[in-house]
């Protein structure tokens, strides 16, 4: 038996797990590390937490199975897309990442869009400049720290930086090098002309892989690091989405996700690269050759519940460690107490400005329909059916692209919520079904792995010997026309409250 591992280097913490080549777990691990957010809008992960916490958690899986750690035939990383990570010449991390989710580089757009040219950049990296993209930070970086820019002689992705650490390679694949605004989306490698034009030096980034391709081999050093054999191939992965579209085979033209964790992303496969003209879904290499996927952003889905959780839900906190429970459990009792609508009561999702459809780094959270009936399981159902609007919103970007979504694939910490997975059908007027293995991203790249190793002789065939349906939630029509009420008022709210937004951020 051969077996492969996943690493995924998410926002809240570092989840490896170990399968056998039949996509079985044999065992994981998860460390958690800190997001730091040293102003509004800004967010930022110190480096080296992601690699603390890779070798900890390959350590363990390593040490808590009996398999021979030669029997291990490869290993895929994937992660958080676009953070910024900058090393000196003795490949030190110069200073904290600026991860996905920050929003403080709204003026170094504007600077990309002047210097590319609006449409030109749309045609060659397949989306407009956006704050959480990569090289909107590395701009910022070069006008506000200069010093640091100055010392930097690497830009690597999170994972990317794990890769390093674990092979001493510079090097990132196309999925998540799509993600920085440098690669040249439709012909799949670094763009001269962006690079140029943002007088940024190709030399500074890594070799550009297909996600399945091998990148480099485990040192000696994170051999005995982590309990790896030295040598064992390590391949590109693949950006969080792009890696859950592998782990939940959405790898064929027309199949389609959705990941509430803590961002909440729709994902469509598709064969023919489609671009939205306006921007408002990014279109990014996948990490299967010669295909790409569409994809709309909801900043904050799960962070909205995790918020909620952690600002007004400490009694729920305290019943779930009184039962031994998760607080989301107990959360999810209280949501089924309020009806559809949550006693007419909104949520708008925007606690990290948004992406898909409004593109708008100071749009802001807000709860509107307040009053003094409502309780905290209206305020929980409130906060889940804004989550479900917002990924609506992206779905109706896809409708208007002609994008087909019959069946969503649901998978995130939110899939395993019965009752966002029923509302999430009901508001999208689809199927929702779940994978048996819900280690998305973590299993998508253990099997890029295994295709890098020759267990597999390509990506859609090691996902049909390996990804299986569990369930499907099917849609119901009397919720559906319950909640298009309310989505129709949701959907007026952002451009109503567009003003206020604006006049905030600038106080
Ligand atoms: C995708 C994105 C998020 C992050 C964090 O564009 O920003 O999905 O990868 O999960």
């Amino acid at each position: 038996m051969k077996y492969s591992i996943g690493v995924d280097i998410g926002t809240s913490g570092t989840k490896t797990v170990l399968f056998d080549q039949y996509g079985n777990k044999i065992t994981s691990s998860t460390v958690e590390y800190p997001l730091h957010q040293p102003k509004n809008g800004y967010a930022e992960q110190d480096p080296n937490d992601w690699w603390s916490a890779t070798v900890k958690t390959i350590s363990d899986v390593v040490t808590n199975s009996a398999v021979a750690p030669c029997d291990i035939v490869g290993i895929g990383l994937s992660g958080q897309m676009h953070g910024l990570v900058m090393l000196d010449e003795d490949n030190k991390v110069i200073r904290p990442s600026i991860i996905w989710c920050d929003q403080r580089t709204g003026a170094e757009c504007a600077d990309i869009e002047r210097l590319v040219g609006k449409e030109r950049l749309i045609q060659i990296t397949a989306n407009p400049a956006l704050t959480g993209f990569t090289a909107s930070k590395i701009m910022w970086v070069k006008k506000h720290e200069p010093e640091n820019y100055s010392r930097t002689r690497h830009i690597l992705l999170p994972k990317d930086y794990v890769r390093f650490m674990l092979t001493g390679q510079y090097a990132t694949e196309v999925s998540d090098a799509s993600g920085m605004q440098l690669l040249d989306v439709p012909n799949r490698c670094w763009s001269d002309e962006v690079l140029q034009k943002l007088d940024i030096d190709k030399d500074l980034l890594g070799k550009v892989y297909e996600s399945a391709q091998i990148t480099g081999y485990v040192t000696k050093e994170a051999a005995q690091l982590t309990g790896l054999c030295q040598g064992t191939p390590v391949v590109g992965g693949a950006g969080d989405n792009a890696a859950a579209a592998v782990g939940m085979g959405v790898v064929r033209n027309g199949r389609t996700f959705t990941t509430v964790g803590t961002s909440g992303v729709v994902f469509a496969h598709t064969d023919d690269i489609v671009i939205d003209p306006k921007g408002r879904v990014h279109t990014f290499c996948c990490a299967v050759p010669n295909a790409w996927h569409i994809m709309g952003v909801t900043q904050a889905a799960g962070l909205s519940l995790r918020w909620l959780r952690d600002t007004v839900c400490t009694s729920e906190i305290a019943q779930a460690q009184q039962e031994d429970v998760d607080p989301y459990v107990i959360m999810d009792e209280e949501a089924l107490t309020s009806p559809i609508g949550a006693n007419k009561l909104l949520y708008l999702p925007y606690l990290m400005g948004e992406r898909t459809p409004h593109l708008d780094p100071n749009a802001r959270g807000c709860f509107v329909g307040l009053s003094a009936i409502h309780n905290r399981g209206d305020l929980i159902r409130s906060v889940m059916e804004g989550v479900a609007y917002s990924l609506k919103d992206c779905l109706g970007v896809f409708d208007e692209m002609d994008v087909a979504y019959n069946n969503m694939y649901l998978c995130g910490g939110g899939a395993r919520s019965s009752v966002w997975r029923r509302m999430l059908a009901d508001v999208f007027e689809v199927p929702c079904s779940r994978t048996l293995s819900d280690e998305g991203p973590a299993l998508g790249v253990a099997i890029l792995a295994l295709v890098g190793a020759g267990v597999y002789d390509n990506v859609p065939d090691a996902c049909d010997a390996i990804v299986k349906t569990k369930d499907t939630v099917e849609n119901h029509q009397r919720n559906s026309a319950d909640y298009k009420k309310y989505y129709n008022i949701y959907k007026e709210l952002y451009g109503q409250l567009k003003p206020a937004f604006d006049a905030l951020a600038s106080l």
